[in-house]
Formats: C-alpha cells, structure tokens, sequence
C-alpha cells in the first residue's frame, strides 16, 4: 500500500532552535496514528510541518507523494485543500454562519453554489448538527463547534486528516463524537488519521499506531 506521509531524517527548527531531530516515519493509506508526549515537547509542531505550515529543515518530508521541502506555494496550496485539520481551539470563522465555516473549503477551491449547499448538508447531518445550520460559533457549546470544525475538515474528501488535541477542550460525550467522527472517517472513507491527544480512547473499535515525542525524537510505541 502507498505511504500517504513518508519522513526520513527530518529536522524541524523556530530559527535556530531545532525543536525535533532525525524524524522518520512513514504512514500508509487508511493507518490510523496517535502522538503523545508532554507539553511543549514538540507535537503541534510535528503536525505543522505534515500540513505545510513550518517548513523542513534538514531531511525529506513527502506527504501525498509531494516532497514538501521542494514545491511551491501553489502546489503547497493545492496540496493543502486534499487534507483536514482540527484544532483543539476549533478556529471557526466567528463571524460565519456554521453553513459557510462548513463551506469554507469548498469556497477556496471554487465549487459552484449547488455543490456547496448538498455537501453542507449531507456534513451537517452527518454531525448530527443540521438543526444549526443558520447559527453563528458564538451560539454553540464547544463540542458542536468542534463538529462543525470536523465537518469543514471533512467537506471535500481529504485523504490526510490532521488532528490536533482534537478533544482537549470537550466534555465526554463530544469528546466521543469526535473519535466516532474520526473512527468512521478512517474506517469508511480509508482516511489516513493522524491524532496529537493526551488521552487516547479507550473504546476504539479500530487498529492504531502510537508514537510519542520526547527529548526531540519521535519513538514508535504500538
Ligand atoms: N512559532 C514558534 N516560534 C518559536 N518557538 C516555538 C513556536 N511554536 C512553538 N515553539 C516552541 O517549540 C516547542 C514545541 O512546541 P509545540 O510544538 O507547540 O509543543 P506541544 O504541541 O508538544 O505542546 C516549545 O518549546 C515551544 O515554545
Ligand atoms: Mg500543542
């Protein structure tokens, strides 16, 4: 099977501070990953250079059978908008209805309004959040704006969800909304999963791989 995410001696620096050294890994289409490690240990920034968002230093970094450190910004662009992120602070839009957080997206990749309005709402049945389509973020709980987060991360497709502490703000019962969400992602669509979580469910009905990050290294744990 295809390596979706394939790492081989990666460094990752803020200026000159490597914060992680000799990174490898390689993850398969439809794996399912958590990473643990303590605060500041370096996870947020492992998750931001598998979306492109901090570049490689030393080493090679190919997601989708891009090498990162080699393309531009438009491809880096448009490799972007074939991956999912999730956030622990959600980061909706606060002044968007959840209809055109869902769509945001679809909008940056130009789908006509008619795409947009059935994917909104197949995504919103989905999360089981159909009832607040016209509501602003400010008028949800926590766990429903986390459910619009994973129905924007999920609305085209993504091959490569990014997950970071996913449920760290959330109550129990959202938090296992939000591991369902993701099970069924990984389990019905072959998403590849990657999870940075303090707490890894102990219900999960699927196969994962477990990583910790400490000491600026990356260990295999499962
Ligand atoms: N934008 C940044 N500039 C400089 N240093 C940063 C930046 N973001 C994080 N760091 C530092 O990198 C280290 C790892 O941070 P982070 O990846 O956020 O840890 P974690 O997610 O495991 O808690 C910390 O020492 C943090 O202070
Ligand atoms: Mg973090």
């Amino acid at each position: 099977m295809a390596n979706v995410v394939k790492i081989a001696n990666m460094d990752l620096s803020y200026g000159n501070e490597t914060i992680l050294q000799d990174i490898n890994l390689s993850i398969k289409k439809g794996e399912f990953v958590f990473i643990t490690g303590p605060s500041g240990s370096g996870k947020s920034t492992f998750l931001k250079s598998l979306y492109g968002a901090l570049r490689v230093g030393k080493g090679s970094l190919n997601i989708g059978g891009m090498e990162l450190g080699k393309i531009g910004k438009r491809k880096l662009q448009k490799l972007r908008r074939h991956i999912g992120v999730i956030f622990q602070d959600y980061k909706l839009v606060n002044e968007w209805r959840v209809d055109k957080n869902v769509q945001l997206p679809l909008i940056i990749a130009g789908y006509s309004n008619q795409v947009l309005e059935e994917q909104t709402k197949k995504l919103l049945a989905h999360v089981k959040l159909s009832h607040k389509v016209d509501r602003y973020p400010f008028e949800l709980s926590g766990g429903e704006q986390q459910r619009v987060a994973m129905a924007r991360a999920l609305s085209h497709n993504p091959f490569l969800i990014l997950a970071d502490e996913p449920t760290g703000n959330l109550d129990e019962y959202s938090a296992n909304v939000v591991w369902e969400l993701l099970e069924g992602a990984n389990a019905q669509l072959e998403t590849t999963v990657v999870v940075v979580t303090h707490n890894i469910p102990t219900h999960l009905s699927i196969p994962y791989r477990q990583f910790s990050i400490k000491d600026g290294a990356l260990y295999e744990i499962y």
